[in-house]
């Protein structure tokens, strides 16, 4: 594992219901804890969005800046890298015009070409609760799941996936219009197939590096191995043939498919449409079919699989964000947990509402209490 990267120093203003902190941070595991509500969440909330998105609630920016403020919040943290320090800015501006712009990242002091540039720096990862329901729930969610697990290893994944879904609203459009304007079809089908095949592509090597690594838990372990897969036509194509020739037969899939999508409304296929397809491999089931607790620990053990990937892949070791990670985890997977965070030598933020569930990790840690707005040392 590379020489971990980690935050040293946090600062917020105006963010969800902190006015200003400011926190000093050690490597290694960071313990927050405090009652509900007293913004554990917001806190590692605030640390997702140094990476590109939306962050971890996916929340507009309006409801991010704090009720009371003035519309804009800001978020500093200082990095410790193998590259040496950096400091990385974000946020939007309130005021008259609050937010307008959109978010606004800087590095060092000087404006990034765009929010992509912070994973020269960190990468950050994330498990919530909110994710517990990610097999049984919705495709969309799974597919954006795979894709943040993508853009970990792979920057101009983000950048992909925008030109795609641009090319596909055009098209879209064109559908919803009535147009046969055939040349104008040709042209955004042939973006759609470019990037369409780039996306799958993409996600076809992250799955296969991922299912390497999870081969690498211990196969009787507390977090069981997953059986990972793709499924959709340009996945299943692109495994079996050259990139040119998916292109084409995307290309070509597209044009015939303009009656039928002009009836539906919409494109209907695509990797828009694909998804990620999880197996508990000791009891050979569906993900979606296992109880909360194993679907809990086969997430667990997908997700610290895939930091190490990052790790190894990226020379950075991601930031990790685990809320609640205790609640559906025994003493025994939390203990096995803990060493795995520090044989993957991550700053790994976990909260929950009692500290007590961490004790193991005394003398391991930095152990922080959060209470409505305010963090200081816990004890
Ligand atoms: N924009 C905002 N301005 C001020 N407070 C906010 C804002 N958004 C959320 N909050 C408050 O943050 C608290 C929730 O914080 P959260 O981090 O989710 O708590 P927990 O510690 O349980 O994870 C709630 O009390 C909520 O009212
Ligand atoms: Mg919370």
């Amino acid at each position: 594992m590379p020489e971990q990267t980690h935050i040293s120093k946090l600062t917020l203003t105006n963010f969800r219901n902190y006015a200003g902190l400011s926190l000093e941070l050690g490597p290694g595991a960071v313990v927050l804890s405090g009652d509900n509500g007293a913004g554990k969440t917001n806190l590692l909330e605030a640390i997702s969005l140094l990476t590109p998105g939306r962050g971890l609630r996916r929340a507009p920016y309006a409801d991010v800046a704090r009720e009371g403020g003035d519309g804009g919040f800001a978020l500093h943290a200082r990095i410790e890298g193998p590259e040496g320090q950096v400091e990385i800015g974000t946020g939007i501006a309130g005021g008259d015009g609050a937010g307008e712009g959109g978010r606004r990242v800087r590095i060092n002091g000087a404006p990034a070409k765009s929010a992509e540039d912070m994973l020269e720096w960190l990468r950050v990862v994330w498990l919530t609760p909110a994710m517990d329901g990610l097999f049984p729930g919705p495709a969309a969610d799974r597919r954006r799941f795979l894709d943040r697990l993508v853009l970990a290893i792979d920057p101009s994944h983000g950048q992909r996936a925008l030109d795609y879904e641009k090319a596909m609203r055009g098209r879209n459009r064109l559908l919803t219009e009535g147009s046969r304007d055939s040349d104008w079809f040709d042209a955004i089908e042939t973006q759609m197939a470019e990037t369409g095949v780039a996306i799958a592509a993409a996600r076809a090597e992250l799955v296969r590096l991922l299912a390497a690594m999870i081969d690498k838990l211990p196969g009787s372990g507390p977090f069981p191995q997953a059986d990972i897969s793709l499924s959709g036509e340009l996945e299943s194509e692109i495994a079996v043939a050259p990139a040119v020739d998916v292109e084409e037969w995307f290309r070509a899939a597209l044009a015939n498919g303009r009656e039928r999508d002009r009836a539906a409304g919409r494109t209907l296929d695509g990797p828009h449409r694909s998804d990620l397809v999880v197996r508990h491999r000791p009891k050979s089931m569906p993900a979606e079919l296992c109880s909360t607790g194993e679907q809990k620990a086969l997430l667990v053990g997908i997700v610290l699989s895939h930091a190490r990937l990052t790790g190894e892949m990226s020379g950075l070791t991601p930031i990790l964000l685990l809320d609640e990670i205790a609640a559906h985890l025994d003493s025994g997977r939390r203990a096995a947990l803990f060493s795995i965070l520090e044989e993957l030598n991550c700053q790994a933020f976990m909260t929950g509402t009692d500290a007590a569930l961490f004790s193991s990790l005394a003398g391991r840690a930095q152990f922080l209490t959060v209470d409505h707005g305010s963090v200081g040392p816990t004890g």
